[in-house]
C-alpha cells in the first residue's frame, strides 16, 4: 500500500449516486474501515484513478477499479491471527497487475504479508531469492521476503519486511491453513511475526482496471 491521500468527496458523490439505497458506510466508502456483517474491512488507495468498493452480505464484498496507481482491501478480522480461512468468488485480472491475497500486518516487528492465490501479470516474487515452500490445500506455496523501505504502513511512512508465500498454480476459492504459513515462514526463513493486526481477504491493483467479487468465511 502506499499512502493516504485521497478525493473522497468526488467519489463517494459518484457511488452515492449509482446505488442510493446503501449508506456510506455500507458501501465502504474510504479510504477506510470498519466493521460490516461482523466482518471487518479495510479499503485502501493511494487516489489514482477509482474504486468503487462495496461491502457485500456476510463476508463478501464486490469491487471495480478503474486506472488505478494502488489499492488494496478486502473483508477479513481485525486483529488476525492463526486460523483457517476459507474464500471463494471470482477474479479474474490475469492480464492486467493484480493481487487476491490473504493480506496482513503486524506490529512489532511491522510486517505486511501475503499468501498470494492468484496474480495477473506481474508475479510479485520475481527477482527474488525463494527461501521454501509449503504446502496447502493441495498446492505448493513458494516463500519470499522483499523489504520495503520508506513506504506507507499501518504505522505511517516506514521501513519493513513484506512476508510471502505465493501459490504456484494459481486459483481463486478454497481454504487457506494460515497457522502453516506463518510457522513455515518462521522454520525456513526465519520471518518472524509481531501483534496481530487486521486480516483481510484481498484484492489489490496495481496501475491497472480490474475487478473483483470475493467472500471470505472461518473455515
Ligand atoms: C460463495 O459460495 C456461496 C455458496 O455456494 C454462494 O452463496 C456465494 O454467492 C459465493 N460467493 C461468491 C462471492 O461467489
Amino acid at each position: 500500500m502506499v499512502s493516504f491521500t485521497f478525493l473522497f468527496t468526488a467519489l463517494a458523490a459518484t457511488v452515492v449516486s449509482a446505488n442510493p439505497i446503501q449508506t456510506l458506510t455500507e458501501r465502504g466508502i474510504s479510504p477506510g474501515t470498519g466493521t460490516h456483517n461482523g466482518f471487518y474491512y479495510s479499503y485502501w488507495t493511494e487516489g489514482v484513478g477509482s474504486v468503487d468498493y462495496n461491502n457485500g452480505p456476510r463476508g463478501s464484498y464486490k469491487v471495480k477499479w478503474t486506472n488505478v496507481g494502488n489499492w488494496v482491501g478486502g473483508k477479513g478480522w481485525n486483529p488476525g491471527r492463526p486460523r483457517k480461512v476459507a474464500y471463494n468468488g471470482t477474479w479474474n485480472n490475469y492480464e492486467v497487475n493484480s493481487y487476491l491475497a490473504l493480506y496482513g500486518w503486524t506490529t512489532n516487528p511491522l510486517v505486511e504479508y501475503y499468501i498470494v492465490e492468484a496474480y495477473g501479470n506481474y508475479n510479485p516474487s520475481a527477482g527474488t531469492e525463494k527461501l521454501g515452500t509449503i504446502e496447502d490445500d493441495g498446492g505448493i506455496y513458494d516463500i519470499y521476503k522483499t523489504r520495503r523501505v520508506n513506504k506507507p504502513s499501518i504505522q505511517g511512512t516506514s521501513t519493513f519486511d513484506q512476508y510471502w508465500s505465493v501459490r504456484q498454480v494459481k486459483r481463486v476459492g478454497g481454504t487457506i491453513d494460515t497457522q502453516k504459513h506463518f510457522d513455515e515462514w518462521k522454520k525456513q526463513g526465519n520471518l518472524r511475526l509481531g501483534s496481530w493486526n487486521y486480516m483481510i481477504m484481498a484484492s489489490e491493483g496495481y496501475k491497472s482496471t480490474g475487478s473483483s467479487e470475493i467472500e471470505v468465511w472461518a473455515a
